[in-house]
């Protein structure tokens, strides 16, 4: 057993460590249940939610990275991050599962303790919804307390969208969108226009011409998509868990999350599957 370890370092009082390198103590000291007699089931809930929040900040990373590379005109570089955006949201939709493990009787041994935190309030997410265009200035009140949490919302409010972003990286390679699209207010929601539409229609009908913008434009209907399973997964997940009752958050629980459901990121990318379909003959 000593022998097959040999080559291995032992490391020194000053080197980097696995631990030090990630703040492993610090990371693993960071959780703290709120119920006494301790609940089995309450570590486990406060670990989801951390690991939802360290992949939310991956996510915006991602983001960032996405429109630095649109900025510069680089669409593998996009493609790259789309790609990896997809595989951390198909592990935040799989993660349910393990929340599911917790039965409705174990989560209400301890639920009316976070009165009234709720994931509603979490400034990432809301950060990461705002990013790609889903901007709601009803949502700042939750933050009133937050200074840090109000100035990134703040940011990312009036700042040019993932979207806004891509079409104005479009427009600069030469393709018509246009200019009330470039010059929108930025803090509304965007709008369906159907020349945008008519636009993303020419790169789906020669997809082999403009194969790079297609795979891009396909990254991100994913992410709008996946998006859309985590909001039906999580509000299945709360009817199992706690039925039709009021959420921690004062929300109306699941029936405020079924309205979440149609909410749409890229409303010219799913708009271009009706035009691509009309006027052709049924197979
Ligand atoms: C037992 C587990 C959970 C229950 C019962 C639950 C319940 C709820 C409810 C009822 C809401 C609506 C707001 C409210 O009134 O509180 C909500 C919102 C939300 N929850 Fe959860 N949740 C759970 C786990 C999670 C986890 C693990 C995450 C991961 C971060 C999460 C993230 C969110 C987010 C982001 C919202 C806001 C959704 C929106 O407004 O579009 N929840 N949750």
């Amino acid at each position: 057993m000593s022998s097959q370890h040999e080559s291995f370092i032992e490391p020194g009082p000053s080197s980097v460590t696995y631990g030090t390198y990630l703040k492993a103590h610090e990371l693993i000291g960071l959780q703290h249940e709120l119920t006494l007699p301790k609940e089995h089931d309450e570590m486990l809930f406060i670990i989801i939610h951390q690991v939802y929040e360290l992949w939310f900040k991956q996510m915006l990373h991602e983001l960032n990275h996405c429109e630095a590379m649109l900025k510069t005109f680089k669409p593998m570089g996009v493609i790259r991050s789309l790609k990896r955006l997809e595989s951390i949201q198909k592990v935040l939709i799989h993660q349910v599962d393990i929340l599911e493990t917790m039965t409705p009787d174990e989560f209400n041994r301890f639920r009316s303790n976070l009165n009234p935190a709720s994931g509603f309030q979490s400034f990432q997410f809301r950060e990461f919804e705002f990013r790609l265009g889903l901007k709601n200035p009803s949502y700042f009140r939750f933050f009133a307390h937050d200074p840090v949490a109000k100035q990134r919302l703040e940011a990312a409010f009036q700042a040019p969208t993932l979207y806004d972003v891509f079409l104005r990286a479009m427009a600069d390679q030469g393709f018509a969108i246009p200019r009330e699209v470039l010059e929108r207010d930025v803090t509304q929601i965007h709008e369906l226009d159907p020349r945008v539409t008519r636009v993303l229609q020419d790169i789906y009908e020669q997809p082999e011409k403009h194969y790079q913008l297609y795979v891009l434009l396909e990254g991100l209907i994913e992410l709008d998509e996946l998006l859309v399973l985590w909001r039906y997964r999580h509000m299945q997940m709360v009817r199992r868990m706690i039925g039709d009752l009021t959420g921690t958050g004062g929300s109306p629980g699941a029936k405020y999350l079924q309205t979440t459901l149609s909410k749409t990121i890229f409303p010219e990318l799913w708009d271009v599957r009706n035009q691509l379909g009309k006027n052709k003959p049924y197979a």
